[in-house]
């Protein structure tokens, strides 16, 4: 039998923002009570979000810079470098000229019934999520294989197909974790079917 190779693999990154749990708790206590008072106050983002994201508040269109804004935030982006490094590095990416800065971050509220359709991340190299509060049931975020536009006649996959092979795929954060995917991978947020809301930062980081 001949050799099999898997090539252009998808990587995607999970792992706790930080070691020590006491300081997870107070980082989110200060990321929710500062997201809640911008879901209040922010006017040009609840106008978005009426647009944009329906029955639920997001600063992407309004405040979407806010580690230059708040410095609980900032320190989010900064916790976030060693995870980024960390993704760079298994993905092989040659950083030595530029690095990769943190050029977007902005909140995600997401009350009962709302959820966030399928959608990538333009002008950026690396993306993720910062979970600050996922009530049970509420925190899923579904990877689609990049390739699916190509498949055309391709038979489906059988349902106990190896994860790798899977056309999408599910992953499901706790609160104080991190994701990473590279910007290109489309993602969605299925419907929040807890009755408590989900609160999750989303950010980009960039190389140029
Ligand atoms: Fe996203």
């Amino acid at each position: 039998m001949g050799a099999i190779q898997s090539l252009f693999p998808t990587l995607i990154y999970q792992a706790p923002l930080q070691s020590k749990a006491v300081a997870t708790r107070e980082l989110n206590r200060q990321l929710l009570r500062e997201a809640m008072q911008f879901a209040e106050d922010d006017e040009a983002g609840q106008r978005w979000s009426d647009r944009n994201y329906p029955g639920g508040y997001t600063s992407y269109g309004s405040l979407c810079r806010l580690q230059t804004v708040s410095p609980t935030f900032a320190r989010l982006g900064q916790l976030l470098g060693r995870h980024i490094k960390r993704y760079a590095r298994e993905l092989a990416l040659d950083l030595r000229a530029r690095e990769l800065v943190m050029t977007d971050c902005w909140v995600n509220i997401m009350p009962a019934g709302v959820g966030h359709s399928l959608h990538l991340h333009p002008l950026s190299t690396v993306s993720g999520i910062y979970y600050v509060r996922t009530p049970p049931s509420s925190a899923a975020l579904k990877f689609e294989d990049p390739r699916l536009d190509r498949f055309m006649a391709a038979p489906p996959r059988r349902a106990d197909a190896a994860p790798a092979l899977q056309p999408w795929r599910t992953v499901r954060p706790r609160a104080g974790e991190c994701i990473l995917f590279e910007s290109w991978l489309r993602h969605e947020v299925p419907v929040n079917q807890s009755r408590a809301d989900r609160v999750s930062i989303s950010f980009n980081f960039n190389w140029f």
